[in-house]
């Protein structure tokens, strides 16, 4: 196991109130973090609710014993814990490398306080060496992939080991799209959800509020709320 990913997930993990709806990413960083959620939730009779952001994480903590709900049976999510491929200063990242980038952001939004966790190989000055998730609906997916090219964003379906496109837990495929030639990502991100067939795009801009770097075991808060 990747012991940053280990240190970042305990982090957070110390940050659940007792009491607290709980997001739950999804990744291996997340995984840890439910892990962990469960093994203290049980040490201290800790009452907590979750909220899964993939099938698999749902599965993931219901193994582990934790108590998951339907997003739509709560009023409202305290804090979500995720991880990220990749994040900027200002704690603008991409998600999406696990697929599960629809359900990540409906939790996220719906939260109030997400907490990132990571090491410190996904943080870069700028965001845009890892390629950004677009999740299309199936029907007229090449068309949105041949608007996608004429960007300049050189869309790739992305593929399961078989060679068949890989289907999201929405039913949806995913393109990834390369958006290094691009320095207006808000901009780009409203681009993309106007476009029609697109449901999602990974570009979480503005929605992490504190970022926890396992090996270096800093927290850091995003700009407009470090006075809070
Ligand atoms: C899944 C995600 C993950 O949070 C992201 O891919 C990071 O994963 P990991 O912790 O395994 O590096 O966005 O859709």
């Amino acid at each position: 196991m990747n012991e940053d990913k280990v240190r970042a997930a305990q982090m957070a993990v110390e940050r659940i109130p007792n009491q607290a709806i709980v997001g739950l990413g999804s990744g291996s960083t997340a995984s840890i973090f439910i892990d962990l959620l469960a093994k203290r939730a049980q040490d201290e009779a800790m009452d907590i609710t979750c909220v899964a952001t993939s099938v698999q994480t749902q599965q993931l903590a219901l193994g582990f014993g934790l108590k998951v709900v339907d997003i739509d049976a709560v009023d409202r999510i305290d804090v979500t814990v995720d991880g990220a491929d990749e994040v900027d200063g200002d704690l603008n990242g991409i998600k999406g490398g696990g697929a599960a980038l629809l359900f990540e952001k409906i939790v996220a939004v719906n939260s109030s306080k997400n907490i990132w966790v990571v090491d410190s190989s996904k943080q870069h000055p700028r965001l845009g060496s890892y390629k950004l998730p677009v999740e299309v609906v199936k029907f007229g997916v090449h068309h949105v992939f041949n608007l996608l090219k004429s960007w300049g964003l050189s869309p790739v379906y992305r593929q399961q080991e078989d060679g068949n496109y890989l289907t999201t837990d929405s039913g949806n495929y995913i393109i990834d799209v390369d958006i290094r030639d691009f320095t207006d990502l808000p901009k780009l991100a409203k681009d993309l959800k106007a476009l029609t067939g697109v449901v999602e795009h990974g570009l979480f801009i503005g929605i992490c509020d504190e970022l926890l770097v396992g090996n270096t075991g800093q927290a850091y808060r995003r700009p407009d709320q470090q006075q809070q």
